[in-house]
């Protein structure tokens, strides 16, 4: 059986054609409509056994990155200094992961680590699925953070907060975040290509800033089982990274 979200359209078309196995539908409630009566009849040679109005970031066919910025400041950012705890390159990644041109990427979901000064950890989280109102630019991106800083002010170890339509703050730790998800890959140069990777279905994409990841946080990642996977010898930006990958799955869901 495949479970399926409507987002991998392309990805249920051809696997109906591969195996004309069953396949159990899963979507959003909010994005049923009429056309999905089309959807079904197109469905040639499998049968619809189900449909689920379900949908969360849990949805395992969602790409998610998770970027944990070490100097990343908690409380209170400075829009016109934007080099301070690296916000500028914290902005470029969740640019180049949502976006795409004139688009976003709805099957899209970034988490960002804060663990700079002020009140550490702050984890903003950012989905493509829902989210409204986000500028391309670094500056309107930082807007968004300070303001999820201020509504996540007095967050207690665990809690949450709406900031925005597909914004959210938590007082979440980078090492609870990967301890709650399965099929880790972990960026880092000696892994094994990417390209030679057999996926999991759910995509989970963890990766260093411009200090790179603690030692003691990489033996974590180990002893999760985190995969080890590269981009190659040379050492992009993150937020390159963020591109690479989102290009190299873009084109695995394109040929596959
Ligand atoms: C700017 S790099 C970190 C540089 C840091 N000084 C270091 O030595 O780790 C940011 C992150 O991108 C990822 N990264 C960069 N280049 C990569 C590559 N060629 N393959 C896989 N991951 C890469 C790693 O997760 C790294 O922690």
């Amino acid at each position: 059986m495949i479970i399926l979200n409507l987002i991998n359209l392309k990805r249920l078309v051809l696997n109906i054609i591969k195996t004309k196995s069953n396949v159990l539908i899963w979507y959003n409630k909010k994005r049923f409509h009429r056309g999905i009566n089309t959807f079904y009849s197109e469905l040639y040679g499998c049968q619809v056994i189900a449909k689920a109005f379900i949908f969360s970031y849990s949805n395992p066919f969602v790409r998610e990155f998770i970027l944990r910025a070490l100097k990343g400041k908690t409380l209170e950012l400075n829009l016109n200094n934007l080099i301070e705890g690296r916000i500028d390159l914290v902005c470029r990644c969740i640019s180049n992961s949502l976006f795409v041109s004139n688009n976003v990427r709805r099957d899209v979901v970034i988490h960002i680590v804060l663990e700079g000064s002020g009140d550490p950890p702050r984890t903003v989280s950012f989905f493509g699925e829902t989210i409204k109102r986000l500028g391309l630019d670094e500056k309107s991106i930082a807007i968004i953070l300070k303001n999820a800083l201020y509504i996540g002010k007095g967050l207690k170890l665990g809690e949450e907060r709406d900031v925005q339509d597909g914004v959210k703050i938590s007082k979440k730790s980078f090492e609870a975040l990967i301890r709650e998800r399965k099929n880790i890959y972990y960026l880092h140069t000696k892994g094994k290509d990417l390209r030679e990777v057999k996926f999991s279905k759910d995509y989970v994409f963890v990766f260093g800033d411009y200090i790179g990841m603690p030692r003691k946080t990489e033996s974590l990642l180990d002893r999760l089982g985190a995969k080890r996977i590269s981009l190659g010898e040379k050492m992009y930006f993150a937020s390159h990274c963020i591109t690479i990958v989102n290009y190299e799955l873009d084109r695995l869901i394109t040929v596959q």
